[in-house]
């Protein structure tokens, strides 16, 4: 098993575009949505995985659950009642090491770690009865696992829930072409086995973003690849962590938690958001965007007269919305905190780095100095009131309006 810390990177848009919304055009779901007696509008779930197994292939060896390196399918195809029409599903999951979500074909998100699944409302709309779950979840060592929980809900109002059981289709030994698509046969293959309930080691108990209350416990202080990390140069420094959102997801709103030792500014979608002056009082940001993307960019300083310790902690929790769905608001909850996947780059802050669109693909990963409560920092607590106005530190962009 390799903890990998937290990140998420979602599916290119353009896997996923193709057919969800083929068939539908904004006009017709308009009307739709137009039509109050077609749908009950439904609040989206908030999941548990409180009857979900923990699942993997006939590899697994005991006693310890360890698993072959390499990717492995899992599928599961669910059939709605007859009258129900499915409107939406909601689904979270947490793979040891990492797992890629298809619905009908259609790649909606991948995660690599189990600490902070996500939430994901993928609209269901033009489906019929039946829709297929597939999962390319890929164990780099140790113990393996995919836990998933998911309910649909229809239109209604009625909803049936969907866990990760026996019930699932798996196959052993590396993963066939075409396994994501719903006319894939898998009667030939294996049942999953199952591992154990949400809670069982090695795991511990998992929550889906949105489930508990959003801080800075996982996060890790973290700053540029520059020797000497106890150490930094003084001077400011560049860092920026990108999230794309599933498709069809194009407007939401972020929550960000941030301290800077020394002093920061920060960033969302090149608007500047808010500055902090303290280094270990963090501040939190509430910010509305526009998708597809949501790209963090932060102006960090570190101050003094000579290299002294430098770090950025940080969390964001996004909640964004499905642009189609008519019988609810479809949210999808997301959360990334600092690691390593995010860039941080080691030198004078390059000319229009807050901008979405600026090019980041040549900087390196940012270095991980510690977790929350590592030296010299004390453990910072979560912000609990909402920091607003501001103006850019001195020497920081002015970011777009
Ligand atoms: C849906 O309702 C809105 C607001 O009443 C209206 O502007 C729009 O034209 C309607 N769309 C359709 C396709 O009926
Ligand atoms: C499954 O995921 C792994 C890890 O991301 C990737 O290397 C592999 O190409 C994927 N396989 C398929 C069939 O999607
Ligand atoms: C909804 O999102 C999809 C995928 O990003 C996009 O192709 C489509 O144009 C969007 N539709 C509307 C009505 O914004």
């Amino acid at each position: 098993m390799f903890k990998l810390t937290q990140a998420l990177k979602f599916a290119l848009p353009f896997l996923a575009v193709t057919s969800v919304y083929a068939a539908s055009s904004a006009l017709e779901i308009q009307a739709r949505a137009n039509d109050s007696a077609q749908c009950v509008v439904q609040a989206t779930p908030i999941l548990s995985f409180t009857s979900s197994q923990w699942i993997w292939t006939s590899e697994l060896t005991s006693p310890d659950g360890s698993a072959p390196i390499g990717s492995r399918a899992f599928r599961k195809t669910f059939l709605s009642p007859q009258g129900k029409t499915p409107s939406f599903l909601t689904i979270g999951f947490a793979s040891d090491d990492e797992a890629t979500l298809w619905v009908n074909g259609n790649a909606i998100v991948t995660q690599v770690g189990w600490e902070n699944p996500g939430s994901y409302c993928v609209s269901l709309e033009n489906c019929d009865c039946g829709f297929l779950i597939a999962f390319n979840a890929t164990n780099t060592g140790g113990q393996a696992g995919l836990l998933v929980d998911a309910v649909v809900t229809y239109t209604d109002g009625s909803t049936s829930p969907i866990v990760s059981d026996s019930s699932w289709r798996t196959t052993t030994g590396g993963i066939p072409n075409g396994f994501q698509q719903s006319t894939f046969d898998d009667s030939a293959w294996e049942t999953a086995e199952t591992e154990g309930g949400n809670g069982v080691a090695p795991w511990g108990h998992v929550q889906p973003a949105g489930a508990a209350p959003q801080s800075l416990a996982t996060s890790q202080w973290i700053w540029t690849n520059e020797p000497s990390p106890g150490s930094y140069p003084i001077g400011a420094r560049a860092l920026r962590y990108t999230m794309t959102l599933p498709p069809g997801h194009t407007s939401g709103t972020a929550t960000v938690m941030i301290v800077v030792d020394d002093q920061y500014s920060l960033y969302i979608n090149g608007r500047f958001i808010g500055t902090g002056t303290n280094y270990i009082t963090p501040q939190k940001y509430v910010a509305a965007f526009q998708g597809p993307k949501v790209v963090l960019a932060v102006y960090g300083e570190n101050v003094g007269a000579a290299s002294n310790p430098a770090g950025l902690l940080a969390s964001i929790q996004v909640t964004s919305q499905d642009n189609l769905s008519y019988c609810s608001n479809c949210n999808s909850v997301t959360y990334a905190i600092t690691d390593n996947s995010w860039k941080a780059f080691p030198g004078p802050v390059p000319s229009g780095f807050e901008q979405p669109g600026f090019d980041d693909s040549a900087w390196p990963q940012a270095f991980e100095v510690g977790p929350n409560g590592v030296s010299p920092w004390n453990t910072i607590a979560p912000p609990t009131t909402v920091t607003t106005g501001g103006t850019p530190l001195p020497g920081a962009p002015a970011g777009s309006a």
